[in-house]
């Protein structure tokens, strides 16, 4: 028999809209990219994307700056987090996150990971007297409950910083994700829902906080030109207090991202076609333990996750090298060694952590690939077809076998 392979590529992106072409042509044409360089009377493009992006997300207030990961800590900064200040994070999310509170000379305390993939609410309850601010990451799409959530943190005092670099369009129960803390922040890298190459964005309702957000950013007291500020008013005590620390978005990514927000949507539903094609075509496959779905949670998934739990490490590795041998590309959370965009809690030796075992065991068996747009709903059902026959295969013991 002959064995099928996949030929697509996983690191895939998609092509930028023509609108986008012209937008960044204009720009250039104009030599004006600094975010401070416009011509009389000019609304520049990062306002302009400030104001629809604020308008998108329901909120008073938006920054565009230069990444998600500087959009972490200038949200981190602006609620007052500094060297030696503990904030509470995922166990279950990238580098740049536990690397932004980093920055600040603040120290992560991580908090587990359910099989669900999200963070544990209640080793989140029984933390919250560590720490006043914590940084959220809806990692790989997966939502935690927010309401429990939110109500824990509520009655613990603790500040929420949402990470949404990974659910940019997803909801909670009808919420948008980055609307349920005191700050959202959404990254606009190359693999995101909106692609600038490198790009972040921040949204509050809070006037205080936008403005010392601005002030971060390195508005060099220009900030009312800003295009989601708050007034005038709300900069008077902050203005000789915040550092000016300049990562406030060019006009040139801005001009590239604002024809993308006026087509989300629909990429966002190519996306989670696939995903449903993928989810299908692994259902019922021995060993293989898919992600529930709370009916709450509005996904977008760019991505697919599955757990391979309580597998011997080498009979992951055999599915991994197996797949890949057919063209299918798998990340692997458990691997002894960080990987490309992979890697967990224990690498991040900046920072001392104690073993957390449960968290351990999902990371141990947890899978992740790709899903770019570029794919058809036809690669997707192929991609799960291989997956399936190789676990599959390893779970009847034609590769190492299962750890029981
Ligand atoms: C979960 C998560 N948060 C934050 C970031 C930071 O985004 P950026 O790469 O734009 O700094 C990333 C980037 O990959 C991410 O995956």
């Amino acid at each position: 028999m002959t064995r099928e392979i996949f030929t697509g590529n996983f690191t895939q992106t998609d092509p930028l809209p023509p609108e986008a072409e012209a937008a960044a042509l204009a720009v250039m044409r104009s030599g004006r990219l600094h975010r401070y360089a416009e011509a009389p009377g000019e609304v520049c493009e990062v306002s302009l994307l400030e104001r629809e992006f604020a308008a998108w997300a329901g909120a008073r207030h938006a920054l565009a700056v230069a990444s998600g990961g500087y959009a972490l800590a200038t949200a981190l900064r602006a609620l007052g987090v500094g060297p030696g200040d503990k904030v509470l994070t995922n166990a279950f999310t990238l580098a740049p996150v536990p690397g932004a509170i980093a920055s600040l000379g603040a120290v992560p305390v991580f908090v587990g990971v359910t099989e669900a993939l999200v963070i544990d609410v209640d080793d989140l309850a029984a933390r919250a007297g560590e720490a006043r601010v914590l940084l959220l990451s809806h990692m790989r799409g997966h939502i935690a409950d927010m309401d429990r959530l939110m109500e824990i943190c509520d009655a613990a005092g603790i500040a929420v910083v949402e990470d949404c670099a990974h659910t940019l369009g997803a909801r909670w129960n009808g919420v948008l994700s980055g609307r349920h803390g005191v700050i959202g922040a959404y990254s606009t890298q190359s693999y995101k829902h909106l692609n600038s190459g490198e790009g972040g964005l921040l949204v509050t309702d809070d006037a205080d906080l936008a403005a010392k957000m601005i002030l971060l950013s390195g508005s060099y007291m220009f900030y009312e030109r800003h295009g989601a500020a708050p007034p005038r008013e709300a900069f008077e005590a902050a203005r000789y207090d915040m550092p000016n620390i300049s990562g406030r978005m060019d006009n040139l990514r801005a001009a590239v991202l604002r024809p993308q927000l006026a087509t989300l949507g629909a990429r966002c539903a190519g996306w989670n076609a696939r995903y449903r094609a993928v989810e299908a075509g692994l259902r019922g496959t021995p060993g293989l333990t898919l992600i529930d779905r709370p009916e709450a949670e509005d996904y977008v998934m760019s991505s697919f996750q599955f757990l391979l739990l309580d597998w011997a490490g080498e009979a992951v590795r055999a599915v991994v090298d197996r797949c890949r041998a057919r063209g299918v590309e798998l990340k692997w959370f458990g691997a002894s060694e960080p990987h490309g965009f992979t890697s967990r809690y224990s690498h991040w030796r900046y920072t001392a952590t104690d073993p957390m075992p449960q968290s351990d065991r999902v990371l141990a068996g947890l899978i992740d690939m790709r899903l770019p747009l570029a794919f058809s709903i036809e690669d997707c059902t192929l991609i799960a077809r291989i997956i399936r026959e190789e676990v599959t295969a390893c779970v009847a013991g034609k590769a190492p076998s299962k750890a029981l």
